[in-house]
């Protein structure tokens, strides 16, 4: 009986866990992934608008769909930053693992509302 309690709630709290998945390449997943202090932190570095408490160790992240029109391009750059810098004290998101793929595409989708 609490073998099967335990099984019913590991597999809610995995569906739980999965759901943003399933909405890919979501802006308001992307903004929550960019925004949240334990994963993209973002906001450490970036300014970005609507968010508080911004660090200027990046550049502001405004006019990106005018800098960056290939939207693969800006995937890229998030995904390693190292690749076309490898000075850049930004961590390699995609690279490192930090990020799925699914969870950088959406957080490219935000980005390219900025
Ligand atoms: C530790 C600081 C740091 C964090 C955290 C960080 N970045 Fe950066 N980022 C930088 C720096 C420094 C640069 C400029 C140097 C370079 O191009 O790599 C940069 C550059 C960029 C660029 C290119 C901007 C341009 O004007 O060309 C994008 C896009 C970007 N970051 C997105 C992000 C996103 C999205 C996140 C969160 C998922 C993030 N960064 C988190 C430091 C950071």
């Amino acid at each position: 009986m609490e073998y099967t309690r335990k099984t019913i709630a590991t597999a809610l709290i995995g569906l739980f866990l999965t759901t943003p998945v399933a909405f890919a390449g979501n802006i308001e997943t992307g903004k929550q992934l960019a925004f949240d202090r334990k994963k993209g932190n973002c906001l450490a570095c970036h300014k970005i608008e609507g968010g508080e408490q911004t660090g200027t160790i990046g550049p502001p992240l405004v006019m990106m769909k005018l800098r960056y029109p290939d939207h693969k391009l800006l995937w890229k750059k998030i995904y390693d930053s190292t690749a076309d810098n490898p000075n850049s004290v930004m961590p390699p998101f995609g690279r490192h693992g930090i990020f799925t793929d699914d969870e950088l595409e959406s957080i490219v989708d935000f980005i390219e509302t900025l």
